[in-house]
């Protein structure tokens, strides 16, 4: 595992675009997750919202709808 971490500009997405790239022709998985001010009251966002995209959940179903699909 690689952290990349430093100033905004500095070229962190450029270096994971690159890295993307160069692996383009290997067999390998991307998984990408994005934080947001937005939900900075909302634990784990970016995993759950991965989680309930997969189960085909909709946005206007409630938790009871959720957990029985
Ligand atoms: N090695 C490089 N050679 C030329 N240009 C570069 C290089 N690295 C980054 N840049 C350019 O600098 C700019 C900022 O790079 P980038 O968007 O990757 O920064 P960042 O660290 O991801 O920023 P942020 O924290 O705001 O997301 C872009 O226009 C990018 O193309
Ligand atoms: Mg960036």
């Amino acid at each position: 595992m690689v952290l990349v971490g430093g100033e905004p500009g500095i070229g962190k997405s450029r270096l994971d675009g690159v890295l993307r790239e160069r692996l383009a022709e290997e067999p390998h998985l991307v998984l990408r997750y994005q934080c947001s001010p937005y939900h900075l009251h909302s634990a784990l966002y970016p995993f759950v919202e991965q989680f309930e995209r997969a189960a085909g959940f909709a946005r206007e179903d409630g938790a009871v709808t959720s957990w029985t699909r």
